[in-house]
């Protein structure tokens, strides 16, 4: 990937992962791209201009009211004379004000200006992320064509563990790259949730009740829509496969997690529900290790039906995902299990595939599926899990385009 002859205007708003920022121009320049560096209060607490301004080769903007600035570029020419604008990290406030149109300073008001578009890579504490109001900034930004990547998940700052890390460089690099080469984006705008992996059922602190999925399915669905412009929330099970790149990924471990962590993140324009979800939990789970008693006889698991989180979130009234596709893993009668699984979970396509385990596709690397919509069934052939991916995302963007 090449950035030469592309500008980025790099707002830096005050979060603690403004430290990354310095290594985030490194890799730019390295590109061959531009840099020019809006800073506002509260990141100048983080990171000083003068290593921006060093770094950039080029002069670092933080004041509205500068007469100096503003007989040389105004804030209005500023916000229009990059090729696209990058907001790293972008915190809730900066959000939230985007999100409302808020211009009380040059970062708000270069935003408001602009006719150019606009990458952001939050980064903030993870119950500020969780916050309804910051997932509602989200959907309002994302519906405009605001492009997001991350926040990762992992140990933050403050001592909390969760989603709200700003992406590393080289991932929020990549996101520029692919929005500044021209590709088709038919998906911009559009936020897709996908569930992907097995998920793990507790007996114990210890043990488990789990299946073999590899997630590999779900996660390449996921990189797919992202590639295709999409805004993704993967909520995955249990798995060892790579995040995909640009997807924000929520890790759970129970159905009851994947179900919370999927209705957290509606509203979506798509939702494909790839996981493998274990169909019963051991009831009143043990809250200590059950202990092997010699001659006592083995305990018995009491287990209870898990929520469907398909027909659930299909079920979800208004806000049910224009589309919601499931699929079916049959070893017997394949179609017309996926048709009545279509039914009777309100899904509007099922895609469908055979996991015999002569076919090898379980944990395998190919998949051949069947797409069934209240249309009728299409059979695609032997094809990789990553093609597979592509297609699929395809069609999601033809209906809802
Ligand atoms: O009923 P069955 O498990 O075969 O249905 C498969 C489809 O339903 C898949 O899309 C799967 O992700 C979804 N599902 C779900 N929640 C469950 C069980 C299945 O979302 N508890």
């Amino acid at each position: 990937m090449t950035l030469v002859g592309k500008r980025v205007l790099l707002i830096v708003s005050g979060g603690i992962a403004a430290i990354k920022v310095p290594e985030l121009i490194r890799l730019l320049r390295k590109q061959g791209a531009g840099v020019t560096c809006v800073l506002t209060d509260n990141g100048a607490q983080f990171v000083t201009p003068l290593s921006l301004q060093a770094l950039s080769e080029s002069k670092v903007y933080a004041d509205l009211f500068s007469l100096t600035d503003e007989s040389e570029m105004g804030h209005i020419q500023l916000s229009r004379s990059a090729d696209l604008l990058v907001v790293a990290p972008a915190t809730a406030n900066i959000l939230a004000k985007m999100a409302v149109g808020l211009a009380d300073d040059l970062a708000s008001t270069v935003l408001l200006a602009t006719d150019k578009p606009v990458l952001v890579a939050p980064a903030m504490n993870v119950r500020m992320w969780l916050h309804p109001a910051t997932q509602a900034n989200m959907t309002t930004l994302t519906a405009r064509g605001v492009q997001v990547i991350g926040p990762d998940e992992g140990a933050m700052a403050c001592n909390e563990f969760g989603p709200g890390r700003m992406s590393e460089p080289p991932a929020i690099v990549a996101a520029i790259g692919s929005l500044l080469t021209s590709r088709a984006r038919p998906l911009a705008g559009k936020h897709a949730i996908v569930t992907s992996g097995p998920t793990h059922e507790p007996i114990d602190p210890v043990r488990y009740i789990a299946n073999r999925s590899s997630g590999r399915q779900g996660h390449a669905i996921a990189a797919a829509l992202a590639d295709l412009g999409a805004r993704v929330t993967l909520v995955s099970g249990p798995v060892t496969v790579p995040d995909p790149p640009g997807v924000a990924v929520r890790r759970i471990e129970s159905a009851a997690e994947m179900l919370d962590a999927c209705q957290t993140a509606l509203p979506a324009d798509v939702a494909v529900f790839a996981a493998a979800v274990a169909d019963w939990r051991v009831d009143n789970a043990a809250t200590g290790k059950i202990k092997k008693q010699a001659g006592a006889a083995a305990p018995a698991l009491n287990l209870v039906p898990n929520p469907d989180i398909l027909a659930t979130i299909a079920a979800a009234g208004p806000r049910r995902p224009r589309l919601v596709i499931g699929f079916a893993a049959e070893t017997d009668d394949l179609l017309a299990n996926a048709q009545s699984k279509l039914r009777r979970k309100n899904a509007d396509w099922i895609v469908a595939n055979d996991v015999s385990p002569a076919t090898g596709i379980m944990g395998g690397l190919d998949n051949a599926v069947h797409i069934i919509s209240h249309a009728g069934v299409e059979d695609w052939p032997m094809l990789a899990k990553d093609e597979v991916a592509r297609r699929l995302a395809a069609r999601i963007a033809e209906a809802l385009a």
